[in-house]
């Protein structure tokens, strides 16, 4: 295939590309309405009373909880509503990561109201009255989110929020302008402020818990089915399951959805390179060693020469079925046949589950119980993390030494 032929061939895996990005807004945000309805509740009055307070909110929590998304499809949906009720309400998300002073940030908001300002001359606080007065000119009301404000603070200090939660004082004779939405992955980072400012901040927090392997589940789905950003028939429920494994915060991952919607993005440019129609558990596994190298050479070589057996029986058979998860059943039939042709004696159940605890300790394989429609409870496990191929490969050479 030539480099043209790949550009004007037409995908079997993806429908848009770009709704798997950061940058895309979906229409639908699973696991997020609770979020979504506290802001709603909070900006009530900027609708009903526009300019008779001033809202501050702080969201915080973790890399890739959605606060971003959060925030940006609430703008959204809010200034759309306000249009409607004949209200004038802006919203202007700053990443204050690219922007790290207050001057930095006032520039970026007058330039998106498209106030003419020169280079120089100007100081935050006139920039500030400028931004104000422009406002009450056109008689709008702004809600200004800084977002991954951390970096905000650590450059110009505490005060910066000292500025912001004073702004409603100050203006105290006047219309309230601009409300805001404060976004930060932990509290540490105002943990410095004074106590009149955390009082006026810190009882409007709303919290952005890690997403569990459920949640994920769900998150991947949608961008597929709902959103279209790949052809449903494309991509198995093993795949959404196998993503959560390694990502859900109740599998010993982050709970980061940026994270799973890369693993997605990255394994259907596999399958899409290797002219499939259909993204598999293994070409997730082969993305997520690309992009998070988990497993170092050495914890592998590391492991005793029995649990390396195991590992190898469950690499064969989740290889051989073709499944996510096999039983321990299946584990331990194809661990006896391993044992027969390295010529070991095998060991007995109770060892072989302490080879399995020592194995999802690392991280290595996934264990769990079996839920409904399986009979009885029984133990499955899988490997999410580490193609199937390459791992067998590397475990007979080690067992052939
Ligand atoms: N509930 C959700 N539904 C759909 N997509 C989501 C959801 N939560 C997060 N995402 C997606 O996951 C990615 C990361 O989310 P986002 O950028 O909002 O995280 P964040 O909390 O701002 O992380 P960080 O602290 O690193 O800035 C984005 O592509 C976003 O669209
Ligand atoms: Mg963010």
């Amino acid at each position: 295939m030539s480099i043209t032929d790949v550009w004007t061939s037409k995908s079997r895996i993806f429908i848009d590309e770009t709704k798997l990005m950061l940058e895309y807004i979906p229409s639908f945000l699973p696991h997020r309405r609770q979020q979504l309805e506290i802001l709603a509740s909070m900006f009530k009055l900027v609708l009903e009373k526009p300019g008779a307070s001033c809202q501050k909110v702080i969201l915080i929590g973790p890399v890739g909880t959605g606060k971003t998304v959060v925030c940006k499809y609430f703008g959204k949906n809010i200034s759309d509503y306000a249009k409607q009720m004949d209200v004038n309400l802006l919203y202007i998300h700053v990443n204050c990561h690219k922007n790290r002073t207050l001057y930095a940030v006032m520039k970026y908001v007058s330039d998106k109201l498209k106030i003419p300002t020169p280079t120089r001359g100007f100081s935050t606080q006139e920039l500030f009255r400028i931004i104000w007065s422009t406002l009450e000119n056109k008689n709008s009301y702004l809600i200004l989110t800084l977002d991954e404000i951390d970096y905000l603070i650590s450059r110009s200090g505490g005060e910066v929020l000292y500025d912001i939660a004073r702004v409603s004082d100050e203006f105290i004779e006047e219309e309230i302008r601009i409300n805001f939405i404060l976004v930060t992955r932990d509290v540490t980072s105002l943990v410095m402020l004074d106590e009149s400012i955390k009082s006026s901040l810190l009882h409007n927090i709303i919290n952005f818990n890690p997403y569990t392997a459920k949640e994920i589940y769900d998150i991947l789905k949608a961008r597929v089915t709902v959103e279209k950003a790949m052809r449903e028939e494309a991509v198995s429920e093993d795949v959404y399951e196998i993503i959560g494994e390694i990502v859900g915060i109740d599998k010993g991952g982050k709970g980061d959805a940026r994270l799973a919607l890369e693993i997605l993005w990255k394994a259907g440019k596999i399958a899409e390179r290797q002219g499939l129609n259909h993204v598999t558990a293994e070409h997730v596994r082969i993305a997520y060693e690309n992009i998070a190298p988990t497993l170092t050479k050495s914890s592998i070589d590391r492991l005793k020469k029995h649990e390396k057996i195991v590992l190898l029986a469950i690499a064969k058979r989740l290889q051989e079925t073709g499944k996510t998860y096999i039983s321990m059943g299946e584990v331990v039939n194809e661990y006896q046949l391993l044992c027969e042709i390295f010529n070991e004696r095998p060991r007995k159940h109770t060892k072989i589950w302490e080879y399995i605890r020592t194995l999802s300790k690392l991280g290595i394989i996934v264990a769990r119980l079996s839920g409904p429609g399986i009979r009885g409870k029984t133990t499955l496990v899988s490997i999410p993390a580490v193609s199937l191929e390459k791992l067998s490969k590397k475990l007979y050479r080690l067992l052939k030494e």
